[in-house]
């Protein structure tokens, strides 16, 4: 079987975990990294077995060997890979959120219609095993007519003071937010129609990084579901996990409730500290990667050989975008505002 070659965009935290799978599926070989900072990229190249390393873009896609990329620059910074990647016939999983802007959605939709190839966006929650299980229960018809779901995914603090250097160029909306929107779309399968959400920036502001700490919106969806999401960056350290996260989904028939914060299913008590290792999300299980969060890209590799339809693809990408460009404008005018996915 021919390997198809991948170059992994952003050799950070997370295209970091994209190497790790393009380097050890059977179908995938890791051809190169590219990252502006060359050591980051040596790294992460070296590290996983990957023939070069590049610290242009745009030298990269001349790379005969790379059939597709996957794009993990930070949440601001998708454009020019992006459009890259297109202009050179290279398929792409692009990290979400597509895009923070409305010039450069419009720009990488241009592109992505005039290229031809196949993009898959990175919501990873829509493999992950509860969500797949609730949504197959409401598409059953389990939980009857969906009312109203409640969904809160927060972050530590750490995250925007200490992991990402960038975090004043997103923000919490983005960077989970996007999951946010994406995983309720997903769930009911249907758009969001009209927004109305408020935010407030205190702590965040007071330690130089000028982004709220958060935002608790209302969304209305086409089908008539209502749903109330918080998305916070500022949840305290001592929280036992990097993620706050809870779910309610109300029908008429029936509720499913989720914690997915602390996969209780493991608690550590150590001398120095008390924890929940992941067991979820990406997990290494005999020395293999596993969890959703590597799942959704072993998926990208094997549906670029089978040529079947991507799980999360550029459309979701655009309109979840769109939909928090939506949210943004309500917090900023305080007032509900229409969601435009044309
Ligand atoms: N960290 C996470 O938990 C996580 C999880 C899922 C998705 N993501 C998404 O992945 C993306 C990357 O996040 P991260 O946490 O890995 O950020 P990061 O800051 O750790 O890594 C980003 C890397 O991209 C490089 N870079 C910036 N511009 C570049 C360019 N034009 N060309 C090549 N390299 C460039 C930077 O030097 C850096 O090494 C973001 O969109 C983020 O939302 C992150």
């Amino acid at each position: 079987m021919e390997k198809i070659g991948f170059g992994v965009i952003g050799a950070g935290i997370w295209g970091e975990s994209h190497a790790r799978i393009y380097s050890t599926d059977p179908s995938a070989t890791l051809v190169a990294v590219c990252d502006t900072v060359e050591v980051k990229a040596r790294n992460i190249a070296q590290k996983y077995g990957a023939k070069r390393w590049y610290t242009s873009v745009e030298k990269m896609m001349k790379d005969q060997e790379i059939q597709a990329v996957g794009i993990a620059t930070p949440d601001f910074a998708h454009r020019e890979p992006f459009i890259a990647a297109c202009e050179a016939g290279k398929d792409i999983l692009l990290e979400k959120p597509l895009a923070t802007n409305e010039d450069d959605l419009q720009a990488m939709k241009t592109a992505y219609n005039q290229s031809g190839v196949r993009v898959m966006v990175d919501f990873h929650a829509r493999w992950n095993p509860p969500l797949v299980i609730a949504k197959e229960n409401i598409d059953q018809g389990k939980l009857g007519q969906i009312i109203s779901m409640y969904y809160r995914l927060n972050d530590t603090i750490y995250v925007p003071t200490g992991m990402l250097p960038w975090a004043a160029k997103s923000s919490i909306l983005w960077f989970l937010g996007s999951h946010t929107v994406d995983t309720l779309r997903f769930l009911s399968g249907s758009e969001v129609k009209r927004v109305y959400s408020v935010s407030r920036s205190e702590v965040l502001v007071k330690m130089g990084i000028k982004v709220p700490d958060i935002y608790q919106s209302i969304l209305e969806f086409e089908n008539g579901m209502i749903a109330t999401i918080e998305n916070n960056w500022i949840v305290p350290n001592t929280h036992p996990n990097w993620n706050d996260i809870k779910l309610n989904i109300l029908g008429s028939k029936g509720m499913i409730n989720m914690d997915l914060t602390n996969n209780q299913a493991f608690e550590r008590y150590l001398e120095e500290k008390s924890d929940h290792p992941d067991i979820l999300v990406m997990p290494m299980v005999h020395g293999k990667p596993m969890g959703f969060a590597h799942e959704s890209i072993r998926d990208f590799i094997q549906k670029i050989r089978t040529k079947e339809e991507f799980i999360a693809s550029f459309e979701d990408g655009f309109r979840v975008s769109r939909t928090v460009l939506a949210i943004m404008d309500s917090a900023l005018s305080r007032t509900p505002v229409m969601v435009n996915l044309k």
